[in-house]
């Protein structure tokens, strides 16, 4: 069965009267153990396809399939779990909150536990010294760099474990040296048996994952082993 599988799915989005089709029948698989590198030019689509991989928004039409499941059959609550435990997110923004410090940002997906449990704070450091964070636990985002702040990133996503990563352009704020340092991370979680999906401009870091899916005009012009 593989992890994740699309048929023809469409995305609509609505804004006024105005009917943008961002994704026009785009079908694929993904197998457990797979790295994809998405790339296509802005607004082709390859946003609205993390979107959708990660359940943060629902299809327009055609079927999702995560480990055989399909996403309409889910109610929000289930697929807030499956999200939660299965599906790491990692955004080219970073997304850190200011306020909080790198070892309570990485423990933002139990914020509503007011003591998280010792397993979760070992599992946080566990993933902070995975990433090379681990001396860094009480700064502030602000006081990092971009590098830095990726990495904090990653150990967040990796809290709980996930299956699969998804990263939307995670080195698009990054100068080439500190990228580079970045894909290695996300190399190593592949070789850990992680699912990576990643998007991105640069065929660089394109040529390190298996497969390179490219996106037009929201369809799949082509997808090819690298
Ligand atoms: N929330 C939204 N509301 C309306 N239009 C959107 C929204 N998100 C994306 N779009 C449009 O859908 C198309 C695909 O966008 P996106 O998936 O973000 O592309 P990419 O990530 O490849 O740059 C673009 O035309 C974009 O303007
Ligand atoms: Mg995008």
């Amino acid at each position: 069965m593989p992890l994740i599988e699309f048929k023809k799915v469409s995305k609509i989005y609505k804004m006024g009267s105005e009917r943008i089709k961002a994704l026009d029948e785009v079908s694929f698989l993904i197998e457990e153990g797979d790295s994809i590198a998405i790339r296509g030019s802005s607004g082709s689509g390859k946003s609205t396809i993390m979107h959708l991989l990660g359940f943060l928004d629902q299809p327009s039409s055609g079927s999702i399939q995560f480990e055989g499941t399909e996403f309409s059959s889910l109610n929000s609550r289930e697929r807030a779990v499956i999200r939660s435990e299965k599906i790491g997110f990692v955004f080219q923004s970073f997304n850190l909150l200011p306020r909080l410090s790198v070892l309570e940002n990485t423990l933002l997906p139990y914020v509503y536990q007011r003591h998280p449990e010792s397993k979760v704070l070992e599992r946080a450091h566990t993933a902070l010294n995975k990433v090379g964070m681990g001396n860094r636990l009480n700064h502030l985002p602000n006081q990092l760099s971009g590098g830095q702040k990726q990495r904090a990133a990653i150990a967040r996503a990796l809290l709980n474990n996930p299956k699969i990563i998804l990263a939307d352009e995670p080195t698009g704020n990054l100068d080439s040296k500190t990228a580079a340092m970045i894909l290695e991370i996300f190399e190593s979680l592949h070789h850990e048996g992680r699912t990576i999906v990643l998007v991105t401009h640069d065929p660089l870091v394109a040529g390190h994952c298996h497969r390179q899916m490219i996106v037009k005009d929201g369809k799949i012009e082509s997808m090819e082993l690298r």
